[in-house]
């Protein structure tokens, strides 16, 4: 049995949505350190904080990363085999994603803080806990950017090209990009689609 209320999500939770298209506003850099603020409060091994954030919110900036990330794309799709007209009308798709977002905050790993280990099965368990908590920090900063009505959507392309990524925005050799985020206003002509429904009976079991 249930009690009374706890049967359903939080409201803060069910609020957050991806959303894949903002106005023009900008949104201000001391609503950004907030966002990050929150971020920093998520769970990490050993009490560390292994996470950096880069803010990408001039026009040059989101142009590199962009055009950067999709170099590598373009490579690895045409090593699919992917037919060269697609290519350009996914990678041209991707970039007007990245170029049209008021503020772009990039999700970087570093080692600083983490155990390391003789043995190559174990660092990577420790990398693995690294990246958990990344998203744990990622998903604070969108429930955060919902909780203070902006919105928000989580771009995956950087874990693909990690050392592009870098590249591109002159980062330091030991941040690692892992997680793209897109932060604005939602464009009031967007909407986000249904949930799909949450079916507990095929994703749990008790023991
Ligand atoms: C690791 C990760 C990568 C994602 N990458 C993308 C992406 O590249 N582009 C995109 O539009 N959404 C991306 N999403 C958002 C998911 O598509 C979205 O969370 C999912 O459809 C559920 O919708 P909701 O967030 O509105 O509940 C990503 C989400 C996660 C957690």
């Amino acid at each position: 049995m249930t009690e009374p209320g706890l049967d359903r999500t939080p409201s803060f939770i069910d609020a957050r949505r991806s959303v894949r298209s903002f106005d023009t506003a900008p949104v201000s850099r001391g609503t950004i350190d907030m966002l990050i603020s929150a971020a920093c409060t998520a769970p990490a091994p050993h009490h560390s904080r292994p996470w950096r954030f880069v803010i990408i919110d001039s026009a040059e900036g989101k142009e590199s990363l962009a055009v950067g990330m999709a170099a590598r794309w373009r490579q690895d799709l045409e090593a699919d085999g992917i037919d060269d007209s697609r290519i350009v009308e996914l990678v041209s798709a991707s970039h007007q994603k990245l170029i049209s977002a008021p503020t772009l905050i990039l999700g970087c790993l570093t080692w600083d803080g983490l155990d390391r280990y003789p043995d190559e099965a174990r660092m990577r368990a420790e990398w693995g806990m690294a990246l958990l908590s990344l998203g744990a920090a990622v998903e604070n900063l969108m429930l955060a950017a919902s909780a203070v009505g902006l919105a928000s959507c989580w771009i995956a392309a950087p874990i693909f090209c990690p050392e592009e990524a870098r590249d591109a925005l002159g980062l330091a050799v030991d941040w690692l990009p892992h997680a793209l985020v897109t932060v604005g206003n939602q464009d009031p002509k967007y909407s986000a689609p249904p949930r799909r429904e949450i079916d507990l009976s095929t994703l749990r079991v008790h023991r």
